[in-house]
């Protein structure tokens, strides 16, 4: 695209069918880096459900065009152009065999065919084939596709494409070949080749209905002693979608290949899912609990992709939370039953205050701004700026509503009916709502709501009580927090909100409860199905004030508003039933204190302790009838951003003083406390990524990290030192060290700096730990001796840094912009200046990543008025020099 020429503006509303149809796929693959021959022979057809073309028009990018033949014939109406390859004057049925060539070696976007330590791989999602060969690019033409591969042998030992292995043999002058086949028909965004040296973990497995199935991890022949996790995470995910909804392997082959080039996390490619190495290598040395949760979860989440987004998929790409939502909200579900069984409430709990502090934390503050749009969008510029918070977390929140609404057996119906319907299909989020609604016999008009509407819904709740009529009512008024204009065109009425709403007595027990008109008492937890703007519900039978436990387990994707009291919230924390209110009346309490200590901090007036935090955090951390896990995730305080979010003007400097002196007053009150936690949650033994011994870990690093901010740190120093030193996992290992840096951070002391030499003597050979060893240095505190920004300057210059590399570019770079945010906003600009000039580099060799950085700036008018006008200039700065589409249409956006 040139620099003046307005961008394409891709709408829902213009979907028109393809003109013609593939109904199957053959491609050759000559594989050299610097120059891959693709030759692509297609059974073309007109589509009898679209208007006539003269014209076949096919997209293609970065291609050379080497010859077209139709039905065995030379067809020299063609023409080749930047968006792809126009073949004139087509019969209604024909075999169209194209050939080109394109150059992976050089290929730094990882899209398409490219090259990575010396191995191939694809990545075709969104639109990566186009710059593999011409093609129908587009997710509504499905094909079934078989694939040659020819390379040399030597160097590309290992042949892989989707589907099943059907020939393979050695070629002339050191060659060899395989061919595969792949019996389901795909959109071409999953199609995949990988072709290098790699080794596999291979493991046979009987599925449900007893066929033999081959399962493989594959990777460098260094990893495979970090394969097994993955491993077992794959057969775990196999069982699960057996048994909790039917879904059986459809393949005799199921493939895992780690690369360390790699955009995103994973990619769900039929039988072959490629994945980034971050979500499949860990052993005990070198990840950490949080990395072995993390690939359970993605190998989770891209198996279950087989049949949500596979078996069927979207019509278009606004219809993406159709695979996505629907595939976060089986992933989630998937890890929470790993974590405490489909029915243990309380454990699978901590799975979802993760995400619920996930989405509350990106995706509200995506609604908040520019980029704001639903979970189906109406229009885009790039779609891979679309693969958002908004379509994966809250289209994930959408999907359980329907849960919550049916329950697990009527959800389970619509998902039969869903597969009944559309196996084999491209379809939309409508056919899903109406699968959901039809196996249930309701009527979901106003559900859809939730696809078309932005903004963040936001629900104000009164109570009153009638002593006398032992009546208590309950007024729910629905609207939108601060949105943006365009989020705020887009709504157009009440939403269907299933509010799920308990009564707690006095004593603190759950009261049962009787809705007026109801003739006896029912479940302690009633899900209220909001529909009006404003509507009122009164239980009856109510035999003292009740305090309302409001929104339970995050029943929708909603910001309530009730006016709590501290000694209520108190009460809330030490009594709700509900394990996610529990924590959320933590939470409140924290926020509230949080959010007036960084008021004054703004105001330049001194801090002031409050005990009641001190008091409820103290009852948390000594209640030995509460899980580990729980006590961490409460204990831990709201994220610096989350806060800065929160205030009227965010003012990060103030939101970081705030939490810092509340974590040191935390500290120093309970200092005895957090000793003894320690001590008790010690793991001692063999390593064990099981979610009870990650629960203890996670609670005592957390006691760590508190008496790191100490005043004199010499306890924190102490046990960290030991533990760093007799670590035997990656948990302990990176906490200690953290727990290291933050003591040398507050005291000026150099605790950290051996264990920081050490850590990257001992793992200079695992990028994965060097990844970890550069976002630690990037997250750190920063001193007014040291801004932490001198510190990432330096270590861009450090010869394991690679901008070219999108895990070590994120370590490094995105984690100082977006996860240091004290650092970052700098008062003197030095942080945007540094922003500025990383997203340019970016934009010319990588768009998708660069854009992703691009959007850590797009809340800046919400930010205090010098940093306001300081994020402005930076944002105009990176308008004037970008190229790329992608990064184009996120800076025009935050500045329009
Ligand atoms: N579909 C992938 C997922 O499981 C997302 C994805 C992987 C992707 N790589 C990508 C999207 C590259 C766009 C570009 O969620
Ligand atoms: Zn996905």
């Amino acid at each position: 695209m040139s620099d003046t020429a307005t961008p394409t503006v891709i709408r829902r509303e213009d979907y028109a069918p393809p003109a013609f149809l593939i109904d199957t796929v053959d491609l050759e693959f000559d594989l050299v880096p610097e120059r891959t021959i693709v030759k692509s022979t297609l059974a073309v057809r007109r589509n009898p459900d679209a208007n006539h073309a003269t014209h076949l028009e096919l997209m293609g990018e970065q291609l050379e065009f080497i010859s077209a033949t139709i039905d065995g014939q030379p067809w020299e109406q063609v023409r080749a152009h930047d968006h792809g390859l126009t073949v004139e004057n087509v019969p209604d049925t024909f075999t169209l065999t194209l050939t080109g060539a394109c150059d992976p070696a050089a290929n730094t976007t990882l899209s398409g065919l490219y090259v990575s330590s010396g191995n191939f791989f694809t990545q075709c999602e969104a639109e990566g084939f186009r710059r593999i060969t011409w093609f129908l690019d587009r997710p509504d033409v499905m094909s079934t596709y078989t694939v040659t591969l020819r390379a040399d042998k030597i160097s590309y030992p290992v042949l892989l494409s989707n589907g099943n292995l059907i020939a393979e043999g050695d070629l002339p002058d050191g060659r060899h070949y395989a061919k595969w086949e792949d019996p389901f028909r795909k959109p071409s965004y999953l199609f995949a080749l990988v072709a290098g040296k790699l080794v596999a973990l291979e493991e046979r497995i009987q599925s449900g209905s007893g066929k033999e199935k081959l399962l493989q991890v594959w990777v460098e022949p260094h990893d495979l002693d970090k394969t097994r996790h993955a491993m077992d995470s794959l057969i775990h995910s196999i069982r699960w979608d057996e048994a909790r909804f039917g879904l059986e392997l459809d393949l005799d082959r199921f493939m895992i290949v780690a690369v360390s080039d790699f955009n995103m996390g994973a990619m769900e490619n039929k039988g072959l899912n490629i994945f980034n190495t971050k979500y499949v290598l860990a052993n005990p040395e070198t990840a950490t609990d949080v990395d072995f949760a993390n690939i359970e979860a993605v190998v989770g989440h891209e198996y279950f992709h087989n049949w949500t987004g596979n078996r069927v998929t979207c019509r278009d790409w606004f219809q993406l939370s159709l695979k996505e939502g629907l595939t976060v909200f089986r992933d989630q579900e998937f890890s929470a039953a790993m974590s405490g069984g489909d029915e243990n409430e309380a454990a699978r709990a901590t799975k979802r205050i993760e995400d619920v502090r996930v989405l509350r934390q990106m995706q509200f503050a995506e609604d908040a701004g520019p980029m704001a749009h639903p979970v189906r969008p109406e229009s885009y510029v790039e779609i891979n700026n679309f693969y958002t918070m908004t379509v994966y977390e809250k289209g994930s929140e959408v999907v359980r509503m329907y849960q919550t609404l049916f329950g697990r057996d009527g959800f389970r119906k619509g998902m039969d009916l869903y597969f009944q319907r559309h196996d084999g299909q491209a379809v939309t989020c409508d056919d899903f709502r109406r699968a959901m609604a039809d196996a249930n016999g309701r009527d979901l008009a106003q559900f859809e709501r939730w696809y078309s509407q932005a903004g963040t819904p936001r629900v104000s709740v009164t109570t009153h009580y009638d002593a006398a009529a032992k009546r208590y009512s309950v007024t729910l008024s629905q609207g939108y927090a601060n949105s943006s204009p365009a989020a705020r065109e887009t709504q157009k009425g009440p939403l269907l909100i299933p509010f799920a709403i308990g009564l707690i007595g006095p004593d603190g027990q759950d009261l049962p409860l009787k809705l007026e008109g109801e003739s006896a008492f029912g479940a302690t937890t009633r899900v209220l199905e909001v529909t009006e703007t404003q509507q009122t519900f009164t239980f009856v039978d109510v035999a003292a004030k009740p305090l309302p436990s409001l929104l339970r387990n995050f029943s929708a994707p909603v910001i309530v508003e009730y006016d709590y009291g501290n000694d209520e919230l108190a009460f809330l924390l030490a009594h709700d039933s509900d394990p996610f209110n529990r924590w959320e009346a933590g939470q409140r309490l924290a926020t509230r204190e949080l959010l007036a200590l960084a008021a004054r901090a703004s105001a330049g007036q001194p801090l002031e302790a409050n005990d009641a935090l001190v008091q409820a955090f103290s009852r948390v951390l000594t209640d030995p009838s509460l899980s580990p896990s729980f006590r961490e995730l409460a204990l831990m305080l709201p994220s610096e951003t989350y806060l800065a979010e929160q205030m009227a003007e965010s003012d990060p400097a103030a939101v970081h003083a705030a939490r810092q002196f509340v974590r040191k007053r935390l500290a120093t009150a309970l200092k005895a406390e957090w000793l003894a936690a320690y001590q008790a949650n010690l793991t001692p033994g063999v390593y064990e990524p099981t979610p009870e011994a990650a629960g203890h870990r996670g609670l005592k690093n957390l006691a760590l990290s508190y008496l790191s901010e100490l005043d004199d740190p010499a306890d924190a120093v102490r046990l960290a030192t030991a533990q760093y030193d007799a670590a035997n996992n990656m948990t302990d290992r990176a906490a200690a060290l953290s727990a290291l840096m933050n003591a040398s951070a507050a005291t000026g002391a150099g605790y950290a700096k051996k264990a920081l030499e050490d850590f990257y003597a001992r793992f200079e050979q695992e990028p994965l730990v060097i990844d970890k060893w550069f976002s630690l240095q990037a997250t750190q505190r920063g001193t007014s001796q040291r801004p932490v920004i001198e510190t990432v300057r330096a270590l861009m210059r450090h010869p394991a840094f690679n901008l070219k590399n999108p895990n070590r570019a994120r370590s490094l770079i995105f984690s100082f912009c977006a996860a240091n945010p004290a650092q970052f906003h700098a008062a003197d600009g030095s942080g945007y200046a540094f922003w500025a000039e990383q997203v340019i580099a970016l934009d010319a060799i990588n768009p998708q990543v660069a854009a992703r950085l691009a959007r850590n700036l797009e809340l800046w008018r919400r930010f205090t008025p010098t940093l306001r006008d300081a994020m402005r200039a930076a944002l105009e700065q990176v308008a004037a020099r970008v190229k790329s589409r992608d990064v184009r249409e996120i800076v025009e956006k935050a500045l329009a």
